[in-house]
């Protein structure tokens, strides 16, 4: 099939790849120059595994512009996968979508029939306002256009987006008309039956299951998607509290969460206590939520409560680490009325949002060491992809950025892993240790066991442990 997809972000990008890859034509559109100029010279803007190989693989395919005009006229089916950021007053700001199917209703031709789909995650209603601008932009050229408008939430995580698109649980399309949901079973045929033959790098799960195709009203289908995220959230949050109260009463949340998660009914997925969620989909879908649950007049305080346990989480480790370093203070018998992170040396381990990606919207890390700044604190930090992107969203703020994770802890006062790399799983703690001056791990992420790190010669501190 003819394809465009309107946005080459994670979402975009991958849509694109991975269709590419099932033999679709497709063309994708970006404003943003910078990321067109990567993508003309076959180079991934994004760090996600295994997609530059895959790049690699279909780039001489895949047409990549920033002109609707070139494309859409075209094609069948129309994805938009563009941005939908938070406003101040936390609703989701649904412009670019708008304005996208603005521009593809300007080019689209009078007499072909088009499939136009809402891959962005969008609060409830937003389909229908997409075919209202459509409808106001076919009057407007004064022609009758052939447009059928779709829901078709994305469900895919960051470090497994290729994954997640090539062997989805799920396919959800919300449409008012057979016609549109039939354009979609056409597209996703390959992924529905898995006739595909896997990519190399990516085979096929052992116990990978046929994927069923949901289809449902377009209300009902955006609304999934926000349910589905929030859902995930309260998850981490909730074991999240029940980390804060085992660290009062002498449990171990690790324990609890195996013990739990055999139950079938709960199972073991996202009940890892630590630092909690940050990135782009579930702060700003969760107060997307609640901004459609104020404007319909209905309160949400499972939601409200899942976002206040999560932020409080990084506020908490900084708390964990003033104390840590007033009881090494107190045992050097220095007394003082500074903040007890004055002056002293951080090292952060992980900048990212999580693991495998090179996003840090709504990082843990970010507030942190905002926090640690203001309290004094000198920060260095590490990160194996995410670096650049945090130097430019931290502007101003004095960080010194390494490449060498051993070079973190030289005369530290403390180190705080805020996320689980592969790499950090394997390091030398002895040697760590060894090199700070006060030898203090805080463990956002219960990476390392307590006994481990404690006969490394660490004072350790992880989330909700003895
Ligand atoms: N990132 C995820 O893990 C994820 C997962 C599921 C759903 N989603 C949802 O998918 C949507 C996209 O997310 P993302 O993370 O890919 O966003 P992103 O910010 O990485 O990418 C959006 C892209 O759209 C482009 N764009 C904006 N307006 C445009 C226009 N009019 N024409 C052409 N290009 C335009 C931007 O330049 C940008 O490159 C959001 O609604 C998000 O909530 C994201």
């Amino acid at each position: 099939m003819k394809i465009a997809i309107i946005g080459t972000g994670y979402v975009g990008l991958t849509t694109a790849v991975v269709l590419a890859y099932l033999n679709h034509d497709v063309a994708a559109v970006d404003k943003d120059e910078s990321k067109l100029n990567l993508l003309h010279e076959g180079k991934s803007p994004i760090h996600e595994p295994g997609m530059q190989t895959l790049l690699d693989e279909v780039w001489h395919t895949i047409r990549f512009t920033p002109s609707v005009a070139e494309v859409v006229p075209e094609a069948e089916l129309i994805l938009i996968a563009v941005g939908t950021p938070p406003k101040k007053n936390g609703e989701a700001d649904t412009r670019h979508v708008e304005q996208a199917a603005r521009e593809v209703a300007q080019v689209c031709h009078p007499n072909r029939h088009y499939t136009l789909v809402v891959k962005s995650t969008v609060p409830i209603g937003t389909n229908r306002r997409v075919a209202e601008v459509v409808e106001n932009v076919f009057s407007a050229r004064g022609m009758q256009g052939n447009v059928s408008v779709a829901s078709n939430p994305e469900f895919l995580q960051e470090g497994l987006a290729l994954q997640g698109a090539f062997y989805p649980d799920r396919i959800v399309i919300g449409a008012n008309c057979d016609d549109a949901v039939d354009a979609l079973r056409r597209l996703y045929q390959p992924i529905l039956e898995q006739t595909f033959d896997s990519p190399s790098s990516l085979p096929r799960p052992a116990a990978y299951h046929l994927p069923p195709m949901m289809t449902t009203d377009a209300n009902s289908a955006e609304m999934i998607k926000y349910a589905a995220n929030t859902f995930l959230a309260l998850k981490i949050s909730f074991i999240n509290e029940i980390a804060g109260l085992c660290e009062n009463v002498g449990a171990d949340v690790t324990e609890v969460a195996r013990g739990i998660g055999l139950d079938s009914r709960i199972g073991p997925q996202f009940l890892r206590a630590g630092l909690g969620w940050g990135g782009s989909c579930y702060p700003k879908d969760t107060t997307a939520l609640l901004g459609v649950a104020a404007q319909s007049g209905y309160e949400m305080p499972i939601t409200e409560a899942a976002r206040t346990v999560n932020f409080r989480q990084r506020e908490r480790i900084v708390e964990k680490l003033m104390l840590a370093c007033e009881v090494h203070a107190s045992k050097e018998r220095v007394s003082t009325t500074a903040s007890p992170l004055q002056g002293k040396t951080i090292g952060i381990l992980g900048l990212a949002f999580k693991p495998n990606t090179d996003d840090i919207r709504e990082a843990p890390a970010l507030d942190i060491i905002r926090q640690l700044v203001e309290e004094g604190a000198h920060v260095r930090a590490h990160d194996p992809i995410a670096m650049p992107n945090a130097r430019h969203a931290l502007g101003e703020i004095p960080i010194h950025f390494t490449e060498d994770v051993y070079q973190l802890s030289y005369n530290a006062d403390a180190l705080v892993l805020v996320t689980e790399w592969e790499l950090y799983h394997r390091l030398a703690l002895r040697k760590l240790a060894k090199q700070m001056k006060t030898p203090i791990l805080i463990d956002g992420r219960n990476v390392y066991s307590p006994q481990e790190a404690s006969a490394a010669g660490f004072h350790y501190i992880g989330i909700g442990r003895k």
